[in-house]
């Protein structure tokens, strides 16, 4: 062997123990957060254009792990709407009742959004009832004030996590009010305002009952319970005060305005059949052909907000004013080691994102998302979730990003990006 095949066995090896260091490294320091929580790998064989999206995932630009300091100027605006003083119940139900805008579901500028939430949060209730329509167990009140308020009570502690079916389980309550801030700081603005609220059973539901919902009551060893009035409320299924006697759940402000309800393109069959979608990967043709291409861009900024909540349950969608209004979010947060990647799918197949839906999510980079959802609920002392589910949200982010780098490198960022007014 001669001194330069030596020589350059030699710099192999050393090589071969740098790498082997240099992973060693990566590894631990990549684990040592969530020592032994591995992501769950589905039994699947993993489609090819999965397997893509995780190359991009991979080779993910630096920016994308990092702060974007563009975004401070919409974090301090999202904290003027949400970090404001008293306001008097009736000029904030006022301005909700007289709310009539292209922009937003309701108002939330200057203060506005901060005002209804705490109003939610404390005005008296006049009236409680069942709200009967829907699969879920969920409460109506009318609060003084005459405003309406659909409550969907706690059926979880916060950190259990819901295994099985992307749809499995009750309604999360917290999972309704996280959206609800998730949507505001991703721009997306045709949401109800939703705080969580503690409720006295007796003194404040039971005495304000209608006779309906007390119909739905039952007495047990804790004490006076409810089960509700809807497609899955069961006897034995009831929701009870806690310890001190209080109910604590969501409190959604109710769109008082017509609305059309469609069926998602993208819906699951909710047995083991697969879906149209599942199968075609040229799906998004089939769909652009029954649907405008902004019906479509609307489909893809709920299908994002739903893959980061990882909200598997939309089979449905209710369109006002020509958007889709982000209602029923509960079945998000259910398992943070989970990514169901084809709540992706509408983008992933169709391949197109509005231009501002991408801006918006070039800045929430880095942490910022997550940070900002923490920051805009301690205004009304929430704690919505566990640090796992917001990890998770992070972690999704960085695959929706990967999912549009994508398609960009598939098709081309002029195909994939559109400028579509009203969106
Ligand atoms: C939540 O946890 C508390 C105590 O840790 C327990 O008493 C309660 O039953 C749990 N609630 C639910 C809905 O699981
Ligand atoms: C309640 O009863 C139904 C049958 O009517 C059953 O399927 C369900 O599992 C029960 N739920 C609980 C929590 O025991």
């Amino acid at each position: 062997m001669s001194m330069n095949c030596i020589f350059g066995f030699s710099l192999f090896l050393l090589l071969l123990v740098a790498l082997n260091v240099y992973f060693f490294y990566i590894l631990s320091t990549e684990h040592k957060p969530a020592p032994f929580k591995l992501p769950i790998v589905k039994s699947d064989p993993i489609p090819p254009i999965i397997r893509e999206i995780n190359e991009y995932l991979n080779r993910l630009p630096s920016q994308y792990h990092n702060k974007n300091s563009k975004f401070l100027p919409s974090q301090r605006d999202l904290i003027s709407s949400f970090n404001s003083s008293t306001a008097s119940l009736d000029s904030v139900w006022q301005s909700v009742e007289n709310w009539a805008d292209e922009e937003s579901l309701f108002p939330y500028k200057n203060g506005a959004a901060g005002h209804i939430l705490q109003a939610l949060r404390t005005s008296q209730i006049a009236l409680a009832d069942n709200a009967p329509k829907g699969t879920q167990l969920k409460l109506l009140f009318l609060l003084k004030g005459k405003q309406k308020v659909y409550f969907k009570p706690k059926r979880y502690n916060i950190s259990d996590v819901i295994r099985g079916s992307i749809y499995a389980g009750y309604d999360r309550y917290n999972s309704e009010v996280f959206t609800y801030y998730l949507a505001m700081i991703l721009n997306y603005k045709w949401v109800a305002p939703s705080v969580i609220r503690r409720i006295r059973f007796n003194k404040e539901i039971l005495s304000h009952a209608t006779a309906g919902l007390k119909k739905t009551m039952v007495k047990n060893d804790k004490g006076v319970c409810v089960y509700g009035k809807c497609y899955y409320c069961k006897v034995n299924e009831t929701v009870c005060p806690d310890n001190n006697g209080d109910i604590e759940g969501a409190a959604i402000l109710y769109l008082d305005k017509p609305f059309k309800v469609n069926k998602s393109p993208w819906r699951r069959s909710y047995n083991s059949l697969k879906m149209e979608w599942e199968n075609d990967n040229d799906y998004c043709k089939k769909v652009s052909s029954l649907l405008s291409t902004k019906r479509i861009l609307n489909l893809i900024d709920i299908a994002i907000i739903d893959f980061l909540i990882q909200n598997g349950d939309r089979h449905r969608y209710e369109v006002y004013k020509n958007k889709i209004i982000l209602l029923d979010n509960g079945k998000g947060l259910g398992n943070p080691m989970l990514d169901e990647l084809d709540i992706l799918a509408p983008l992933y197949q169709c391949c197109i994102l509005s231009t501002k839906t991408w801006q918006t999510l070039e800045l929430v980079s880095g942490g910022s998302l997550t940070e900002t959802i923490k920051l805009l609920a301690s205004f009304q002392g929430e704690h919505l979730t566990t640090d796992d589910h917001y990890r998770a949200v992070e972690r999704r982010l960085l695959k929706v990003y990967a999912t549009v780098k994508y398609c960009i490198g598939k098709h081309g960022s002029a195909k994939v990006f559109k400028n579509i007014d009203g969106i």
